[in-house]
């Protein structure tokens, strides 16, 4: 298997005359767990959509699994067979109930049948621990229960990395840590991913590394027992006092 699943060599990107992104990089090797905190508006959801291009980068180099991401149809189709992505908001259809969301999928882009479909929603349903929620429309469950049903729709794409963008920002405290547990068991199992989060016990737990942004920088990366032992930076040490504080 290759060992690098993701690498950003010198990624820049302008949102039209704003420089978003500053030289990033960054590598996430196979099995890795990479955290990505910082201040809002300091480029986080922007790197992860570049990494599956929702947004694309003018200048440097993405690659997945040792390719080079570029704006062709074999990229995207690349991306979509092995990239996860799971929002803060769960994006889930509205009119269709849980398991019809989790097979449609599977379905349309995997040329799995229905049987087979539903066989491979009813086990990541299970993972999720909510296998007795798939006759139920999304509006009829609590946002925790939501955002597992969209890590289960991700998982049923099978893909081999997930990206996380600040996926318990939109939940209520009490619900925090249930979508939490998911993505611990997910990362205890080997899946390789990047989480942008401020849990900071979450990232203490799970992840290999640490990265800090901020305007567009990435500017401390490091393992995450150092992170938190020796943060270098001022930013990043009042960051964390910030953080820590609540
Ligand atoms: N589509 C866009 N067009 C213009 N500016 C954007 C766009 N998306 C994000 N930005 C700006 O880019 C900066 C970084 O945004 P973002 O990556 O969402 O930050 P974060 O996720 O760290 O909060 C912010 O200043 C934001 O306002
Ligand atoms: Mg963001």
């Amino acid at each position: 298997m290759q060992n690098t699943a993701i690498s950003l060599t010198n990624v820049n990107k302008w949102f039209d005359n704003f420089h978003v992104l500053k030289d990033i990089n960054l590598t996430v090797n196979t099995g890795e767990k990479v955290v990505i905190c910082g201040p809002s508006g300091s480029g986080k959801s922007t790197v992860v959509r570049c990494i599956n291009k929702l947004e694309e980068h003018q200048s440097g180099l993405i690659s997945l699994y040792g390719k080079e991401l570029k704006n062709t149809q074999e990229s995207i189709n690349s991306i979509q067979g092995n990239v996860g992505m799971v929002f803060q908001q769960f994006n889930l259809f509205p009119h269709l109930n849980v398991l019809e969301n989790l097979i449609l999928g599977p379905m349309k882009t995997r040329g799995k049948t229905k049987d087979q479909a539903i066989k491979i929603a009813m086990h990541f349903l299970e993972r999720v621990h909510i296998p007795d929620q798939a006759k139920k429309m999304p509006a009829q469950l609590s946002g925790g229960q939501q955002q597992r049903v969209a890590i289960a729709r991700s998982l049923c794409m099978e893909p081999k990395v997930m990206l996380f963008d600040e996926p318990t920002s939109s939940l209520d405290p009490e619900m925090i840590s249930e979508v939490l547990d998911v993505i611990i068991e997910l990362a205890n199992d080997g899946m390789t991913m990047i989480v942008v989060t401020h849990e900071m016990g979450f990232a203490r737990k799970v992840a290999d590394k640490i990265l800090f942004m901020d305007q567009g920088k990435i500017v401390e990366q490091n393992t995450t027992e150092e992170f938190f032992k020796s943060p270098k930076t001022d930013r990043c040490k009042t960051f964390l006092n910030q953080i820590l504080k609540h």
